[in-house]
């Protein structure tokens, strides 16, 4: 199986409601995928596999110092095979230009799954939001990851 990643449009969005429904206990609803597709400073890239079927996507929103991850999901079939992963890096290469802005995100503090994800990827946690999620009130751990990540940028200079 290949995995090809691509921008995501409004035709995507029947694959998008049926990966968002098995994921998450509180779903974006059809209107605010929309909304988000619509939105200037939206980037929204999916995954898809063999080129057609859609598998996992992921939406960041531009702010003025970070973008803000704000929805990444894969289908359950098709977990742990790196595909966020791939789907992050991507967003990280097509933001790179964008030397000013970092990258930040809001998760769960019981998704230990997606804080492990997020870590490998050098997010970092900067702090707690308190009853974030309106279902359970669950605090959310408030994650950031630099424009160029410590690592990447001692790995540069030591290169250079
Ligand atoms: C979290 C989620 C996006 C991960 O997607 P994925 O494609 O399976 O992630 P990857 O395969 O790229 O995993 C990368 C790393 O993250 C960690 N990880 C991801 N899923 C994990 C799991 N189920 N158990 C333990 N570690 C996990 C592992 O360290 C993994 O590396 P490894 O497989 O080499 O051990 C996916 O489980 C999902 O859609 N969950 C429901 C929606 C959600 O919670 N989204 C995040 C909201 S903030």
């Amino acid at each position: 199986m290949s995995i090809e990643v691509r921008r995501l449009d409004v035709h995507d969005l029947d694959g998008v409601e049926t990966i968002e429904r098995a994921s998450y206990p509180t779903p974006w609803s059809r209107s605010m995928f929309v909304a988000e597709l619509r939105k200037p400073s939206a980037l929204a890239l999916g995954a898809y596999a063999d080129t057609e079927e859609l598998v996992a996507y992921a939406f960041a929103s531009r702010y003025v110092d970070a973008w803000h991850v704000m929805n990444v999901a894969v289908a359950p079939e098709f977990r742990r095979r790196g595909i966020a992963t791939l789907l992050l890096e991507r967003l990280f290469e097509v933001t790179a230009g964008d030397q000013r802005r970092g990258y930040t995100l809001e998760v769960r503090v019981s998704n230990h799954d997606a804080i492990r994800l997020y870590e490998k990827l050098g997010f970092e946690a900067r702090g707690i939001r308190r009853g974030y999620y309106t279902d359970n009130r669950e605090d959310a751990l408030i994650m950031w990851r630099e424009a160029v990540p410590a690592d990447a940028e001692r790995a540069r200079s030591e290169a250079t």
